[in-house]
């Protein structure tokens, strides 16, 4: 995957919450791609996915629905690989930038451009704008930036078709508490008040959630849980980054040893799931 420039973009705008509670990341484009895709974290981020996602999606170029884009790298993943990719993404902002972006990606052969279509849409309209049924949703780092978590994994479950599979990331609210408590924020921690107003360019996220209520909401909406990783699950918590290529490359190593094993997975930065909705009876 492929870090994004997004050095073109304009100054940033104030934006606050939606009605609904979200956070879209209208106004974020520079500060997410400087301080995520351009920074070593991002890269590592891109990596694992890059290295677990075969691992654990049965990828068969089924057309996939990609829900809270972003920037578009991974729907750029899927389309590389040949899958039709519908990308909904509610900001106007990122949307401008992913889908430039793969213009530029496939004018240069990565891909075809009817691959790639696009939806300025929320997650909670996608029943109308995009009911499917989908044999393959994506919706990475998303729940954690809206104001109902639980009912985004229904409105998920609802557009997936009998059999289909759900690659779902979330951001870690246990990483949250133990990468504060290691930053000397205690009485943050203590108090367990982690999540973030979603005010100006903080992206602390709003709704960080737990492995629990990932097993709770993915049971109550017939969901099966397949497979979980930790993404990032020592990379947060060094004290000296890696000063050298070799250092990044032994952390990268690490990262794919230990992210589905047990107890390290567990306080992975984000968690990543593949859920499956069971076949209809017959
Ligand atoms: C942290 S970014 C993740 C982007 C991308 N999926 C990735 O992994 O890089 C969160 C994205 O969720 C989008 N978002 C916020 N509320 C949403 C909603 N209700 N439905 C769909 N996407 C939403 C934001 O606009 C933003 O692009």
């Amino acid at each position: 995957m492929h870090p994004i420039d997004t050095s073109t973009s304009h100054t940033p705008k104030s934006y606050e919450l939606t009605q609904a509670g979200d956070r879209y990341f209208d106004g974020l484009v520079d500060k997410f791609s400087r301080s995520l895709y351009q920074a070593p974290r991002g890269e590592l981020r891109l990596a694992m996915l890059d290295y677990l996602l075969p691992q654990m999606l049965r990828l068969t170029e089924q057309p996939v629905l990609d829900v809270g884009g972003g920037l578009g790298q991974l729907s750029g993943w899927f389309a590389e690989r040949g899958h039709a990719v519908t990308m909904a993404e509610p900001s106007q902002d990122m949307l401008a930038h992913a889908s430039a972006w793969h213009a530029e990606r496939s004018a240069a052969g990565a891909w075809l451009p009817e691959q790639l279509r696009y939806l300025a849409s929320p997650l909670q309209l996608l029943p109308q704008q995009a009911p499917g049924p989908w044999s393959l949703i994506t919706c990475h780092a998303v729940l954690e930036w809206v104001g109902e978590p639980e009912q985004a994994v229904q409105t998920l479950a609802s557009l997936l078709a009998p059999g289909g599979q759900l690659s779902l990331m979330v951001f870690n609210r246990d990483a949250l508490r133990f990468s504060n408590v290691i930053k000397g924020n205690l009485q943050k921690a203590l108090s367990d008040h982690l999540e973030g107003k979603g005010k100006r360019q903080r992206l602390t996220p709003i709704s960080p959630v737990t492995h629990d209520e990932m097993c709770q909401w993915g049971a109550d909406n017939g969901l099966v849980m397949q497979a979980v990783a930790g993404i990032r699950v020592f990379q947060d918590y060094l004290r000296h980054p890696p000063a050298e290529e070799s250092e990044q490359a032994s952390l990268l190593a690490l990262e794919k040893q230990y992210c589905r094993q047990d107890p390290h997975w567990r306080l992975g930065r984000y968690l990543l799931y593949t859920f499956t909705k069971p076949e209809a009876d017959v």
